[in-house]
């Protein structure tokens, strides 16, 4: 850590994008005691972040922003200048989505963001990078911003990877397991303990290093998640191949603590806007780099994952006798994975559509994502409750575990659909109990 005597005081901070991450940020940062002005081009985010209502799903984020929000310290703008001229410490909190057509991510809208600062950096600043990129782009924005800033070399990036989980997002902001600091001098060092200073103090951990490793960190970790889900749906379908079982496999490795028990959860597996297509762009960098053959696993690891959504389709199929068309099927969750509404890739969707394709005629359910789901496929056919979803249903389909759909009671649902069988797509329910209540219950990687 940097002497505390040459680290400045609270220094002000603007978050650059108010998406989940963005959001998140500026929210909690303002709660922590900084002064914070969140930007987005989206107006009418903009507008509802100020009037006290958060555009998404995000458990506790809504009392934290009325809380920000009485303090003072938190504002709002869709003008880059007031924030070119209002920050010490500018986050970049926007998006990098798979590009349509190709397993790369999208950089437009941090580059865009960048370049779009730039002109109103007048005097010694830091550019701070939270989104996911290619590990090689903060060297290039770094170029950029020096380039185009009228404060030239005095405006530094760093890069700070940001690796809360939609759901915790709170928590996780609040009480990270780690900061990264990734940065290219003494004093960009010294801004980012200035701007961490109370997690630091709470004694957060803190690695810091070169902006190409900390570019890395954040999709090495991703990479590994995405690979202890892929590792044990992979034993589940070894397991379905000889009758054994995948839930029991898991618990058994899980007491070792070298393995432990955590994304060790087999089923429909990872969905979202980030595991995806960051393992995809990871995999698209680290082949333009020549060093594809290294990551050349994440491949397996996409395959097996996607192949959950169609074996999930196949044991549909097979329950319903063979045949999908006309069968009705009352599908229970939309989300990518519970308490978020986000749809990004989402599994339970994909397995929703794909039964659709094949004739059946799907009820989709979710306590939050209905808005986005009925955006994104408005072809399907939605219903306003999970009685109302498995009425008349030959087979229900639990998609996503949301603890409301834990707690259906197998009796009561028994009395609404037109047959007792349940696809537990999320290993989430309890196999006795719905069996003990006349149900025949089927999950991936356990024997039926
Ligand atoms: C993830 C990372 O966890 C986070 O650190 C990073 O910053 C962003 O990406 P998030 O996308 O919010 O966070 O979701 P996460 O909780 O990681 O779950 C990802 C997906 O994996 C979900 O679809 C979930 O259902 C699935 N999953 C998770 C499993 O299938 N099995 C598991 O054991 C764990």
């Amino acid at each position: 850590m940097t002497d505390p005597t040459t680290r400045p005081t609270k220094p002000r901070l603007t978050v650059l994008g108010t998406g989940y991450l963005g959001a998140t940020h500026a929210i909690c940062m303002a709660v922590l005691g900084y002064e914070v002005l969140g930007v987005d081009t989206d107006k009418r985010k903009i507008q509802a972040l100020a009037s006290g209502e958060v555009p998404f799903f995000e458990p506790g984020l809504p009392e934290m922003l009325r809380k920000a929000l009485d303090s003072g310290r938190l504002r709002f703008t869709t003008d880059l200048a007031e924030a070119g001229e209002f920050g010490d410490v500018h986050f970049v909190c926007v998006g990098t989505p798979q590009l349509p057509g190709s397993t790369a991510a999208d950089l437009s809208y941090v580059e865009g963001v960048v370049r779009d600062l730039a002109p109103y950096l007048r005097r010694r600043s830091l550019v701070v990078g939270k989104s996911t990129v290619p590990v090689g782009t903060a060297q290039r924005l770094t170029r950029l911003l020096q380039d185009q800033a009228p404060a030239g070399h005095d405006v530094e990036l760093a890069w700070n990877p940001e690796f809360l989980r939609e759901g915790f997002a709170v928590e996780d902001t609040l009480r990270p397991d780690r900061l990264v600091f990734g940065v290219a001098s003494p004093w960009a060092l010294a801004q980012l303990e200035a701007t961490f200073a109370p997690l630091l103090e709470a004694g957060v951990p803190s690695v810091e290093m070169d902006l190409a490793t900390a570019e890395l960190v954040k999709v090495a970790a991703n990479s590994f998640l995405a690979t202890k889900i892929s590792f044990i749906n992979a034993m589940a379908e070894v397991c379905e191949a000889t009758g054994a079982d995948v839930q029991l496999l898991a618990k058994a490795l899980a007491f070792d603590d070298r393995i432990g028990g955590r994304f060790l959860k087999p089923g429909l597996g990872f969905g979202g806007g980030c595991l995806p297509k960051d393992i995809r762009a990871f995999l698209h960098r680290a082949e333009e780099l020549g060093v594809g053959k290294s990551v050349a696993f994440l491949r397996q690891v996409d395959l097996i994952n996607r192949r959950r959504r169609e074996r999930t389709v196949d044991l549909v199929r097979q329950e319903a006798g063979g045949d999908l068309a006309g069968v009705r099927v009352c599908a229970l969750g939309a989300a990518f994975k519970p308490d978020s509404d986000d749809i990004r890739d989402a599994p339970a969707l994909d397995v929703s559509r794909m039964l659709q394709e094949e004739g059946a005629d799907v009820r989709v359910y979710d306590p939050q994502a209905m808005e986005n789901a009925r955006r994104a496929y408005p072809d399907l056919h939605y219903a306003d409750g999970v009685m109302e979803a498995a009425e008349g249903a030959a087979v229900v389909l639990l998609l996503t575990e949301w603890d409301q759909f834990r707690s259906i009671d197998p009796d009561q649902l028994a009395s609404v659909v037109a047959g007792r069988v349940i696809v537990d797509g999320r290993h989430a329910l309890d196999a006795e109990a719905w069996r003990a209540a006349g149900w025949v219950y089927r999950a991936l990687g356990r024997a039926s």
